[in-house]
């Protein structure tokens, strides 16, 4: 799904991330060359560098909560995976800040100690946010042909016929996210009709909305389990339970969704 913390839509977590990784990391390397050389000069850089890579995974953090909120589909495998590198991050940062209050009073068994605990949580906060970047596509806006661009709008009517596009605003295989209350919808274009289904695929949570959809049919991007738009019914598996499908209707030119 499309990051909502991008600039021309280039996401900024993955832009900020090598900067603390790579401040924190050399914290570790500077200090052991220290312990090697007895340089103080080491001692120092380090210090510096754990100043530095704390502030960066700060600032690395702010688009990343935007992004945990508005764009990894709730309940799903991705959301519990996005929470797990989160609190890892945190931690990894609390480490960190608890090795430089302690450089000049505690032992060097003990700085390197938090610092290398600091970095061993830096990769497997890592390893999560890779799998989730490049298995569950977060902050990536996948096209295929005739999908256009990424289109998503919120309505605060939760019932009754609710207006959710104008009728030439999909081209034919498009989808737009509606956030509907709390419900996700996607609405989808065939090549003769408007649809409607849930947005939450029925395995793991995926976001249909930022799969694909041909011929009436639509393919998480997760997974690949396939659905009929118009029924719901699984067409391919991992899933086996089918989406929920909801109503539309086009007139004089607006397409309503009804709930
Ligand atoms: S979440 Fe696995 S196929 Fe959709």
């Amino acid at each position: 799904m499309k990051s909502k913390a991008s600039i021309k839509g280039h996401p900024l977590h993955p832009i900020l991330i090598p900067f603390p990784i790579a401040f924190l990391i050399g914290t570790l390397v500077f200090d052991l060359l220290h312990v090697i050389n007895r340089n103080e000069s080491y001692w120092r850089t380090a210090g510096y560098l754990e100043i530095a890579g704390i502030v960066t995974a700060l600032a690395a953090a702010v688009p990343g909560a935007v992004d945990y909120f508005t764009i990894v589909p709730p309940q799903s495998s991705g959301k519990k995976r996005a929470t797990q590198h989160a609190l890892v991050n945190v931690g990894m940062v609390l480490v960190f800040i608890i090795a430089l209050f302690l450089r000049d009073k505690a032992s060097n068994i003990v700085i390197l100690g938090l610092e290398g605990l600091g970095v061993i949580m830096l990769f497997v906060s890592g390893w999560l946010g890779g799998t989730l970047v490049y298995r569950n596509q977060i902050g990536v806006d996948p096209r295929y042909a005739n999908a256009g661009k990424w289109k998503e709008a919120h309505f605060n009517q939760t019932s009754g016929s609710i207006e959710v596009a104008t009728s030439n605003e999909l081209e034919t295989d498009q989808m737009k996210l509606l956030h509907v209350g709390n419900k996700r919808i996607v609405l989808a274009k065939t090549e003769s009709e408007y649809l409607a289904f849930d947005d939450r695929c029925t395995h793991k949570g995926g976001s249909l909305a930022g799969g694909m959809m041909i011929c009436g049919t639509v393919q998480c991007p997760w997974h690949g389990s396939q659905f009929d738009c118009k029924t719901g019914l699984v067409k391919a598996g991992p899933a086996t339970e089918k989406i929920a499908t909801y109503p539309v209707t086009e007139t004089k030119g607006k397409v309503y969704l009804s709930l």
